[in-house]
C-alpha cells in the first residue's frame, strides 16, 4: 500500500487510535472495579469451559484461568503514562486520538466534583493539542460512579439529569480545546451485555429493560447533545455505534427477510432515534454476520484471538450503507483485532483502509478512523490476555512496545495522506 498512488486521503482526514478510561488508566473506582472484585473468581473457573476452542487458547490458559486476570487494577497505567502513550501517536504519525473522561474520578460522589481530577484531564487534553492531536473525547464508555448505579443508573429515566450534568462539567472545563464529542460509547452493546444477556453488571436478563434503557440512553444522548451545544456551539457531537454488517448468504427469500430484520434491530432500531441529534456518524465495525435462512453462518477462513470472524473489507459496505440511509458524515470511531501474535493485524488494516477508500470513491463521506487501540488493555469480562493494542505492553514492567504492524500503520498514514 505504501507505494500504492490510488490510496490518498484527503490532508483534514483524521488517522488515530481509540482507548477508554478504563481499559487503561488504571486505579479507578467504578461499578466496573467493584463487580470485578466480586466476579474475578468464578470468571476464571468458567474461563477453560467457555474459551478452550478458541484460536490462541494454548497460549492464555493461564492468564485466563487467573482472577488476577479480570481485575482492572493498574491496568495498562496510562493515567500516570498518557505522555509516554502520546509519543506513540506522533510515532504512528496519527492527527487525533479518542479517549474518555472517567466520570466516576470526575464526580466520585453524588454533586461533589474532584477539582484535581478535572485539571488532569484539562493537562491530557492541552498535551494533544500542543502535539496537533485532535482530541475526541468519549463521555460515557461502560463505566458508571458507584453512586449512580446505585440509584439504577440508565434504567431510570430522571437519572439522566445526573448524566447531562457531568457532560455540562466536562465541557465547560474542556469544551474549548474539544470539537469532537461522543456522548455514550456502543449504547447497544452496553444495554445488550448488562440487561439482556446479563454477562456485564448489573447481570440482568430481562428484553423490557433492554428496550427501557435503550430508550433512556437514547434520550441522554438527545439532552446531552443540547446541554453540549449550550456550553460549546461549535461541538460536532454523535454516539458511537456498534455496526454489525449483516447480509444474506443466498438469494432464498428467508435469508434476505432475515438479514435485513437483523440489520434493521441491531442498527437501525437505535440509530434512528438519535441521528437527528448527531452531527456526524460515529460507527465502531468489527464483524459482519452472513445469514443463511434465520441463522448467522460465517465463512470462519480466519478467527481473531476472541474467535471472531475476519471480514475487514466488509466496512466498505457498511460505510455505503449506513451514509446512503442516514446522509451524516461517518466517524469510524473503533475498529481492531485481537491479535496477540501481531499476523493478522496488518492485512486487516490494509484491506480496511482499502474499504474505507472504495467507500470514499461512492461519495461516501468518511471524515476518520480510529483503530481500537492504542494499548493493550483491560477486555472487559474477558480482562487482559485479548490484545488489541497497536503497542503491545507487557502488563509487568508496563513497557510499551509498537507491534510491526503498528510501524507499518505509521508508514502508511505517512504516505496516503495527501500533501
Ligand atoms: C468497545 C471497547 C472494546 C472493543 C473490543 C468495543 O465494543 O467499545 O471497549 O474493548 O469493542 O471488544
Amino acid at each position: 500500500m505504501q507505494n500504492n498512488p490510488k490510496f490518498n486521503f484527503p490532508k483534514s482526514f483524521l488517522w488515530g487510535a481509540a482507548t477508554s478510561a478504563h481499559q487503561v488508566e488504571g486505579g479507578n473506582h467504578n461499578q466496573w472495579t467493584v463487580w470485578e472484585q466480586e466476579s474475578a473468581r468464578s470468571l476464571a473457573t468458567q474461563a477453560a469451559h467457555k474459551f478452550d476452542d478458541l484460536p490462541g487458547w494454548s497460549r492464555n490458559k493461564r492468564l485466563a484461568s487467573t482472577p488476577a486476570n479480570y481485575v482492572s487494577a493498574r491496568a495498562v497505567d496510562h493515567y500516570r503514562r498518557y505522555k509516554e502513550d502520546f509519543d506513540l501517536l506522533e510515532k504512528m504519525n496519527m492527527n487525533s486520538f479518542r479517549f474518555s473522561v472517567e466520570w466516576s474520578r470526575v464526580e466520585p460522589e453524588e454533586g461533589v466534583w474532584n477539582a484535581a481530577e478535572l485539571a488532569h484531564y484539562k493537562s491530557y487534553v492541552t498535551e494533544l493539542r500542543k502535539r496537533g492531536i485532535e482530541p475526541i473525547l468519549t463521555l460515557f464508555h461502560f463505566t458508571l460512579p458507584v453512586w449512580f448505579a446505585k440509584k439504577g443508573g440508565f434504567l431510570k429515566r430522571k437519572n439522566v439529569d445526573y448524566f447531562v450534568r457531568f457532560a455540562e462539567k466536562v465541557m465547560s472545563e474542556l469544551g474549548s480545546s474539544v470539537r469532537f464529542v461522543i456522548t455514550i460509547n456502543e449504547p447497544t452493546v452496553y444495554a445488550g451485555e448488562s440487561f439482556k444477556q446479563g454477562v456485564w453488571p448489573p447481570n440482568l436478563q430481562s428484553t423490557r429493560l433492554l428496550l427501557k434503557v435503550l430508550r433512556n440512553l437514547a434520550y441522554a444522548h438527545k439532552k446531552a447533545t443540547k446541554t453540549i451545544k449550550s456550553v460549546q456551539s461549535r461541538a460536532k457531537v454523535s454516539i458511537a455505534h456498534n455496526s454489525t454488517y449483516v447480509y444474506a448468504g443466498d438469494d432464498a427469500v428467508l435469508s434476505r427477510i432475515s438479514a435485513s430484520v437483523t440489520q434493521w434491530a441491531l442498527d437501525d432500531y437505535f440509530l434512528r432515534k438519535v441521528y437527528k441529534s448527531c452531527d456526524f456518524l460515529g460507527i465502531n465495525y468489527y464483524f459482519s454476520s452472513r445469514i443463511y435462512g434465520y441463522r448467522i453462518h460465517n465463512p470462519n477462513r480466519q478467527l481473531s484471538d476472541l474467535g471472531w470472524d475476519l471480514a475487514p473489507e466488509n466496512i466498505e459496505y457498511a460505510l455505503v450503507r449506513l451514509w446512503d440511509k442516514y446522509k451524516l458524515p461517518i466517524m469510524i470511531t473503533e475498529n481492531g483485532i485481537a491479535d496477540e501474535m501481531d499476523e493478522m493485524r496488518k492485512p486487516w488494516l490494509v484491506k480496511t483502509i482499502a474499504g474505507i477508500h472504495n467507500a470514499m470513491k461512492s461519495d461516501v463521506k468518511v471524515i476518520g478512523y480510529m483503530h481500537w487501540s492504542l494499548l493493550d488493555n483491560f477486555e472487559w469480562a474477558y480482562g487482559r490476555w485479548p490484545r488489541f493494542g497497536l503497542a503491545a505492553v507487557d502488563y509487568r514492567t508496563q513497557k510499551r512496545t509498537l507491534r510491526p504492524s503498528a510501524i507499518w500503520f505509521g508508514k502508511a498514514i505517512k504516505h496516503i495522506r495527501k500533501k
